[in-house]
């Protein structure tokens, strides 16, 4: 279960990422199946609850109330005066300072309690920093990759040589993408051979290579090297890329090309529905990721459906990320609904590239993907 952030107080606070701290918290002490609360208020009112609850009428930083009963682990009450106070004297920053008392509360549902003799005290802090340093280890925010192809397929609308994308990797990069993402198709409607070479060649964060699992594509990637393959359906007549990959039904020779990624030592992502099936045969067949196929979700006409896709793509990250496969998400991502998905904790990789390069017409290749990087990083 993920856990529920909610603010009372008028400072605009970083909730995606906090939410995104106490999700890894779950999940670092196994508790992934239990509910957490965290609530952000005024001094005034963690006095008040202070003073109801405990007899104490004065403010304090944070306090727990751990429900030993269910699936419930307790809530954690932060006030955000305190903890910019707090945060000023301790010369670091607001959202710091919130990281460590929302640790603080956590371990203190977890049954330590620092009031109880200088032995817990020394315990309390041992864990506080064990799970500080484990979940600030990889990025807590998600990872953009944006995907060029459609400035390819602006040039190929007059077979010159402008707009070129191995110019566009190159801004992309500098605009703080944290990888560049090409398809080269088996018809080269957009992408050509020559732009994967030289891609490759000046990318200094990661490269993604889209393509599909044949005999022409995978001696590419072997001989090109990208950081990463996703493996995609195609079909000639689509416009883009239609549906997931059906690893169900071509267990077999997906395996096989993962297996020959594998040994030419690319990993390996599925582009998948967020479908169980197909999740468990993409863990079967040894693949490092799945990128869940975020169209549905992206294209739904009614408020109604997109919840209901949402909740899908949700407990579809989940069920892989317990499986031990990395989860990437993207396809029809737009900068209004991008954001909702960020919340999604167990996706650290969003795939996005038309709505950029269409926005980019507008506004610059740099400024569009700016605007993106702040949705997916959170602020
Ligand atoms: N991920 C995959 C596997 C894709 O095939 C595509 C489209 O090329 C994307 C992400 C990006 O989709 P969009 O261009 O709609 O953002």
């Amino acid at each position: 279960m993920p856990a529920f952030l909610k603010s009372s107080h008028t400072e605009s606070l970083p909730l995606i990422y906090l939410k995104r701290v106490a999700d890894r918290l779950l999940v670092e002490t196994q508790n992934q199946d239990k509910e957490l609360n965290i609530v952000f208020v005024s001094d005034e009112e963690i006095r008040e609850i202070n003073e109801r609850w405990f007899n104490r009428p004065w403010a304090t930083n944070c306090i727990s109330f751990p429900m030993e009963e269910g699936d419930i682990l307790g809530d954690v009450v932060i006030s955000v005066d305190t903890a910019k106070r707090e945060a000023e004297l301790g010369l670091t920053t607001l959202q710091n300072r919130l990281v460590d008392l929302i640790i603080h509360g956590f371990v203190h549902l977890l049954g330590y309690d620092h009031e109880k003799g200088i032995e817990q005290e020394r315990l309390m802090a041992q864990e506080e920093f064990r799970l500080k340093k484990e979940i600030t280890r990889r990025a807590i925010m998600a990872d953009l990759c944006v995907n060029v192809d459609h400035v390819a397929t602006l040039r190929q609308a007059r077979g010159g040589t402008e707009p070129d994308p191995v110019v566009a990797a190159g801004v992309v990069e500098l605009a703080g993408a944290d990888g560049v993402v090409v398809h080269l198709r088996e018809d080269r409607r957009h992408i050509q051979d020559r732009d994967v070479r030289l891609i490759r060649e000046i990318v200094q964060t990661r490269l993604t290579l889209e393509m599909a699992a044949t005999e022409e594509m995978l001696n590419i990637a072997r001989e090109i090297k990208p950081d990463i393959v996703t493996l995609v359906p195609e079909k000639r007549q689509e416009i883009t890329t239609e549906g997931g990959l059906d690893v169900v039904t071509l267990e077999a020779s997906i395996k096989d090309a993962v297996s020959r990624l594998h040994d030419a030592g690319i990993p390996v992502s599925l582009f998948v529905d967020p479908e169980r099936d197909q999740i468990e045969a993409s863990k079967r067949v040894g693949a490092d990721c799945i990128e869940i196929h975020t169209g549905r979700y992206a294209d739904a006409e009614s408020p109604e459906v997109q919840d209901k896709e949402f909740e899908q793509i949700a407990e579809m990250a989940r069920f892989a990320s317990d499986l031990g496969v990395r989860v990437h998400a993207g396809h029809g991502l737009k900068y209004h609904n991008t954001a909702r998905l960020v919340s999604i904790s167990e996706i650290v990789e969003f795939s996005i590239g038309h709505s950029i390069i269409s926005r980019a017409v507008m506004v610059g290749l740099e400024n569009a993907v700016k605007e993106m990087r702040r949705i997916v990083k959170g602020y």
